[in-house]
């Protein structure tokens, strides 16, 4: 069989991630080029891949000029990035792992889409948590009719105090004019998942939330703008997170080779060892949608800051019974009506086999599966034109939240797209 071969652009946190997982699989699958405008970040991803120096790019646009390097391109820039490299990589001639967001801005979601259906190309959007076994077992119980019509669904996304403070107040995510809405960079995934386990249109949302907490008005008395001058002790101290956490993330964000040396180093120079109370952040620390959807059932969905824990809850309420979880337990509870309650426990192996409980590796498996034409079933793959409603929803939600919480029909708000 063919070796299928990706370029990659972008080898920060994500570009890593991937071409790790594509290496997982040497038999079927290789990374053939690279680029960052970061030499530190491609000569650390090289120590494993050991590409030639020619396949080697300073730079997205430096690859995107070559003819065409590879079978697919992982486009793993930043959100703003995404709609320029994508569609020069569409125009290319390549197929597509494309991160989530699609992109930062509506139109740009529909404009991107409709360049890959225009150009005939396959686009994978990184939507992982479909592919845990957490939600894959999930879907398969509705599947099975295991729990009749699903009436309700409750969703909850915590966070975690750490996982904001990093991403979404210290972090890439924390201005959303120059990235996108916290709904949309950190939730698309869970409007993804509850479009796919609801499985019917979805007519209505409304949206409340808030940045209440992360702001100048909450810092403590006398603390200092940066934490390794500062003398309050507080959960948020930056050189106690981020060397606590070296070799792995959040540590491996700040520096590709994250010794005690480089972080503090990081903390001194970078947004990362400010107080979070003094940053120019903007996104929200807490929101709740609301959904209905056409067959009646309704969904919440919960975003907040302020768990220990970074993970997902989900309750499906259906006419004959329940099913429930959380994702870290690695565990998925389910009871009919009047009946014993069943729990089933995930594969540990596959659950831990890479980031997002398994999400990373199951995704890179079933492209290389799917773009191979290997026979398995793939109604639940993430194809573009089945993952920008997620984007739709979420931009629907934040426009709702920022005027005042108003009900959105979702249909009429998709029609200016086509417009
Ligand atoms: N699927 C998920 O669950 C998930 C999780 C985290 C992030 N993301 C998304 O993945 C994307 C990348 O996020 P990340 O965490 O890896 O960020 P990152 O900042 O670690 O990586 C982005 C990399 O792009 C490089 N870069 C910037 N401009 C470039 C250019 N012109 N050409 C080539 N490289 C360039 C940067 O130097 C950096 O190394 C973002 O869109 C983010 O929202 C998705």
């Amino acid at each position: 069989m063919k070796k299928l071969t990706f370029a990659i652009l972008g080898m920060g946190n994500r570009g890593t991630v991937y071409a790790k997982n594509i290496c997982n699989y040497p038999d079927r699958a290789q990374v053939v080029a690279i680029s960052d405008t970061r030499r530190v970040r491609l000569d650390s991803a090289n120590k494993f891949l050991q590409l030639d120096e020619s396949r080697l790019f300073a730079s997205a646009e430096q690859l995107l000029e070559q003819p065409k390097l590879a079978d697919m391109m992982v486009v793993a820039t930043q959100d703003a990035q995404h709609k320029d490299h994508a569609i020069r990589a569409l125009e290319k001639g390549y197929d597509l792992i494309l991160e989530k967001p699609i992109s930062n801005r509506l139109q740009d979601v529909a404009d991107i889409a409709d360049a890959a259906k225009k150009l005939g190309r396959t686009v994978f959007v990184s939507h992982v948590l479909r592919y845990t076994p957490f939600y894959r077992q999930i879907k398969e119980l509705l599947q099975q009719g295991t729990v009749g019509r699903i009436m309700a669904v409750e969703a909850c996304e915590y966070v975690g105090y750490y996982h904001q403070a990093h991403s979404f107040v210290r972090g890439n995510w924390h201005n959303s004019e120059q990235c996108c809405p916290m709904i949309l960079a950190k939730s698309c995934h869970d409007m993804d998942i509850l479009l796919w386990l609801i499985d019917e249109p979805c007519l209505r949302v409304n949206s409340f939330g808030d940045l209440s907490y992360f702001k100048r008005e909450n810092a403590p008395a006398d603390s200092a703008e940066r934490c390794r001058d500062c003398k309050v002790a507080c959960p948020y101290n930056a050189q106690e997170f981020y060397l606590k956490s070296i070799p792995g993330w959040p540590a491996n964000v700040l520096h590709p080779e994250p010794n005690e040396q480089n972080i503090l180093k990081a903390l001194d120079e970078t947004d990362y060892g400010r107080c979070v109370f003094k940053m120019d952040n903007d996104v929200v620390d807490h929101q709740t949608c609301n959904m209905q959807f056409a067959n009646g059932a309704v969904a919440t969905f919960h975003m907040s800051a302020f768990n220990n824990k970074w993970t997902r809850y989900i309750r499906i309420m259906g006419t004959e019974g329940e099913i429930w979880g959380t994702m870290g337990d690695n565990k998925v509870h389910w009871q009919r009506f009047g009946e014993q309650e069943h729990t089933i426990e995930l594969n540990a192996e596959q659950v831990n086999a890479s980031g997002h409980s398994g999400g990373d590796s199951g995704l890179v498996y079933d492209v290389i599966r799917y773009m191979q034409g290997e026979e398995f079933d793939t109604s639940s793959v993430t194809l573009i034109e089945r993952s920008v409603d997620s984007h739709y929803l979420a931009f629907a939600c934040e426009h709702s939240r920022l005027h005042d919480g108003s009900l959105v029909d979702f249909g009429e708000y998709k029609k200016q797209l086509s417009k």
